[in-house]
C-alpha cells in the first residue's frame, strides 16, 4: 500500500509537525483535564469553568460532563466575539443554486439578522429549552435559525430537507416541537422541493398524533405560492420588520442542549442524539482548525447539508466559533454540468475544501476534462467525511483535484461524536489512501472482538472508543436507558460506534463500514428497520426484509426483500408501486435499489431473519451462504438465489 510521505511545502503551512501531533496526543490522553483545561479556553466563557472532565461510560451510570461549571452562549461565540476584529469579514458566502446568485454576509450582518429572528422567536413565545425544528434548504436563513435558536437558549432539531412530511412529523413529535421553521421552496439543480407544502402535511400528522405546531415561521426563498393558515404561518421578510436587531445572548450552562438531531440506528425509529453547549463548541472548534489547517483568512466550503451532523459542526458551529468564511452552497455537484464544485472553488478562491467520497465517486465518473478546465490553484487542503472511500477515489481526488499539492484529510466520525475522531492532521501525518490514520487529541480508539476481548496490534474487529471526549453526545433526547443500551451495553465501558475497523503495522486506522444493520447510501445513514418498516406499511406487503450491498457509486446499494399478501401479483408495476412508497414514507434517499419478491424468507426455526445469507445473496456471493443447518426451511435460500436481483 502506498504510503505519501508529508511533502515540505505542507509542513510550512502545518499548525503541528508530526512530532507535535504525537506529544499533544500522548499529554491529551494522560491528562485530560490538563490539556483540555487548556484548549477549552479558545471559547470565550461568561463564567469560567473551574472543572474539566466528569465522564463515566460504566454501565447502569453513563454520565457526560465537560466543563459542567462554566457558563457561555454558543451564538455569541459565533457571532459577537468576531465583531471587533472582523465586524466586516464575510461569516457567511452563500452560492446558489443557479450560479449568477451568490450572497456574502458580514460578521456584522449576521448579527443583525441572527438577533431578529432570535426576537421573533421569543415573541412567538420560544423560551429556553423549547425545541425549535428547522426544516430549510441550504441558505443562510438555515444557519441564522440555528444560531437564533441557540441566542435565546432554546435546542434545535435541523431535519434535512430532503425528508418526507412523515419523517418530519416523526421528528416534531419525538422532540416535542411546537415551533417550526421553513422556506417556501427550496431549489436543488434547478427543481423546486415543496418545502411549506410537506411542513404543512407534517404538522397534520404531528397533530393527528397529539404534538400541535404553534408557530410556523417561513422565510420566502423562490417567492413560490404556498397555502397559509393564518394565525400559525409568519412570514420571516414580515416578522424580521417588526422586532429590534438586537438581542442579548442568554447565559447557559456548558450542559444546556445544543441540538437534537434525528439519527438512524440499527433498530427502532431515528433517535434524538443530544449535543451540549460547551464542550461541543470546544471540540467542534478545536478540529476545525487543526484537522482543515483553518488559517485566518481561509476560505472554507464544506458541501454538505446543514440537515446532517457535518453540516452543524463544519459549516456553521466550527468554522464560525473560529472567525472563518464559511461557504454555504445551495445545489448539488452536477448542475448546471459536473465542473460545479471546482468553478465554485475558483469563483470565491476557496482554500480548503470538504466533500464526500459519493460525490468524488460521481464526480470521477464524469471525467478528467471537467475538472482539468478550471484552475483549483487556491486550494491547499482536501477532505473526506461520510463514509469508507476506496483508495481509487481517494487517489483520483489527490491527484487530479488537487494536483498532488493538497493532503487530502480522510475524516472518520459520527453524528454522535460531535465532530472528527480519527483524521490525519495535514502537513504533519504520512498519508495512505483510504485510511483516517490516527486519533485527533483524546480519542482513544480500541479494536474487540465479538466477545469483546481487546484486539493488540495489527488486527481487524469491532471500532470502540474507550473514554470520553468534549464532543460526544450526552444521551438520546428523553431516553437515556436507550442512549446506554445502545453505545454501551455491547461492549462494558466502552462507547462501541457500530463500526468496523482494521488497524495496520503502524497505527494507522482503516475503517471497514458498519457492522450493524444501519446502512450508509451515498453518505446518508439509514437504519434498515426503517425502510423494512415503511414497506410492510404498504398494504400488498405482509414481509421485508433489507440489507445492503456494494454499489459503484453510492458505497452500498438499497436490497429488499419483499414477501406479497397472500393472492397479490408480484408484477414490475407493483415493484415501482412500492419504490414510490418508500421515498413518500421516507424520502428519495431511502429509494430502494433493488426490490425482490420473496415468497419465503430465511429464517431460523425460532422465527428469527437470518440476514447473514441475505446480505450473501445481494452481494451475489451465494456460493459462500456459510451453515445454513439452522434454517426452518432451507429450501427458501434456492428459491432466493434463482430470483436474485443483483446477478453479476
Ligand atoms: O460508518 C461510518 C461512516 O458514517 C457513519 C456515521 O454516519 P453519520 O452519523 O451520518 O455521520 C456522517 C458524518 C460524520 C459512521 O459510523 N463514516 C463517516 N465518516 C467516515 C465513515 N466511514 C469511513 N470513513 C469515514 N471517513
Amino acid at each position: 500500500m502506498t504510503t505519501i510521505q508529508v511533502k515540505d511545502e505542507w509542513k510550512a503551512d502545518a499548525k503541528l509537525t508530526e512530532d507535535e501531533y504525537r506529544d499533544w496526543y500522548r499529554i491529551s490522553v494522560e491528562d485530560p483535564d490538563g490539556f483540555w483545561g487548556e484548549h477549552g479556553k479558545r471559547v470565550d466563557w461568561i463564567k469560567p469553568y473551574t472543572k474539566v472532565k466528569n465522564t463515566s461510560f460504566a454501565p447502569g451510570n453513563v454520565d457526560i460532563r465537560w466543563f459542567e461549571d462554566g457558563t457561555l452562549n454558543v451564538s455569541a461565540n459565533c457571532i459577537d466575539r468576531h465583531l471587533a476584529m472582523r465586524g466586516n469579514q464575510t461569516a457567511i458566502l452563500w452560492e446558489g443554486d443557479d450560479p449568477a446568485d451568490s450572497r456574502a454576509i458580514s460578521y456584522r450582518e449576521l448579527h443583525g439578522e441572527v438577533c431578529r429572528m432570535a426576537n421573533v422567536l421569543l415573541a412567538n413565545g420560544v423560551r429556553k429549552g423549547d425545541r425549535v425544528t428547522i426544516y430549510m434548504p441550504m441558505i443562510p436563513e438555515a444557519a441564522v435559525a440555528m444560531l437564533a435558536s441557540a441566542r435565546i437558549g432554546a435546542v434545535h432539531s435541523v431535519v434535512f430537507g430532503g425528508f418526507s412530511p412523515d419523517a418530519l412529523a416523526g421528528r416534531l413529535e419525538g422532540a416535542q416541537s411546537s415551533v417550526l421553521i421553513t422556506a417556501d421552496e427550496g431549489l436543488r439543480g434547478g427543481r423546486k422541493v415543496p418545502l411549506k407544502k410537506n411542513a404543512d402535511r407534517a404538522c397534520e400528522i404531528a397533530a393527528a398524533a397529539g404534538q400541535d405546531v404553534r408557530t410556523v415561521l417561513v422565510v420566502r426563498r423562490t417567492g413560490g405560492e404556498v397555502a397559509w393558515q393564518d394565525g400559525r404561518d409568519v412570514w420571516w421578510h414580515e416578522a424580521r420588520e417588526e422586532v429590534s436587531a438586537d438581542c442579548p445572548p442568554a447565559e447557559m450552562g456548558a450542559e444546556d442542549p445544543l441540538f437534537i438531531l434525528y439519527t438512524s440506528g440499527s433498530t427502532g425509529k431515528p433517535k434524538g442524539v443530544l449535543h451540549t453547549s460547551g464542550g461541543y463548541l470546544v471540540y467542534a472548534s478545536m478540529t476545525h482548525e487543526y484537522v482543515f489547517d483553518y488559517h485566518e483568512g481561509d476560505i472554507y466550503w464544506c458541501t454538505a447539508d446543514v440537515g446532517w451532523v457535518t453540516g452543524h459542526s463544519y459549516i456553521v458551529y466550527g468554522p464560525l466559533a473560529n472567525g472563518a468564511t464559511t461557504l454555504m452552497f445551495e445545489g448539488v455537484p452536477n448542475y448546471p454540468d459536473a465542473s460545479r464544485f471546482w468553478q465554485v472553488v475558483d469563483k470565491h478562491k476557496v482554500n480548503i475544501f470538504y466533500t464526500a467520497p459519493t460525490a468524488i465517486r460521481a464526480l470521477m465518473g464524469a471525467g478528467d476534462d471537467k475538472v482539468l478546465s478550471t484552475s483549483r490553484a487556491s486550494l491547499r487542503v482536501l477532505g473526506s467525511v461520510g463514509e469508507p472511500i476506496n483508495p481509487e477515489a481517494w487517489t483520483w481526488y489527490y491527484r487530479v483535484v488537487g494536483e498532488e499539492r493538497c493532503p487530502v484529510v480522510d475524516t472518520w466520525w459520527q453524528t454522535e461524536t460531535g465532530g472528527i475522531l480519527i483524521t490525519p492532521l495535514p502537513g504533519a501525518i504520512a498519508l495512505k489512501p483510504g485510511s483516517a490514520t490516527l486519533p485527533f487529541f483524546g480519542v482513544q480508539p480500541q479494536l474487540v472482538d465479538n466477545e469483546g476481548a481487546v484486539i493488540e496490534g495489527e488486527g481487524a474487529g469491532n471500532l470502540c472508543i474507550t473514554d470520553s471526549w468534549p464532543g460526544q453526545m450526552r444521551t438520546v433526547y428523553g431516553d437515556h436507558e436507550r442512549f446506554e443500551q445502545t453505545y454501551f451495553s455491547t461492549y462494558r465501558d466502552k462507547y462501541f460506534t457500530g463500526d468496523g475497523a482494521r488497524r495496520d503495522a503502524d497505527g494507522y486506522w482503516w475503517i471497514t463500514g458498519r457492522v450493524d444493520d444501519v446502512l450508509n447510501v451515498s453518505g446518508h445513514r439509514m437504519g434498515t428497520a426503517e425502510v423494512e418498516s415503511a414497506l410492510v406499511s404498504h398494504p400488498k406487503v405482509s414481509e421485508a426484509a433489507v440489507v445492503g450491498y456494494p454499489h459503484d457509486l453510492k458505497g452500498q446499494g438499497i436490497y429488499c426483500y419483499v414477501t406479497l399478501m397472500e393472492g397479490e401479483n408480484e408484477t414490475e408495476e407493483l415493484r415501482k408501486e412500492l419504490v414510490a412508497h418508500v421515498r413518500n414514507e421516507i424520502g428519495p434517499i431511502a429509494s430502494p435499489d433493488k426490490i425482490q419478491f420473496a415468497p419465503g424468507l430465511p429464517k431460523t426455526r425460532s422465527g428469527k431473519i437470518m440476514r447473514r445469507i441475505l446480505r450473501k445473496i445481494a452481494e451475489d456471493d451465494f456460493g459462500a451462504l456459510g451453515d445454513t443447518s439452522t434454517l426452518a426451511d432451507p429450501g427458501v435460500v434456492e428459491d432466493l438465489v434463482e430470483h436474485r436481483q443483483n446477478r453479476k
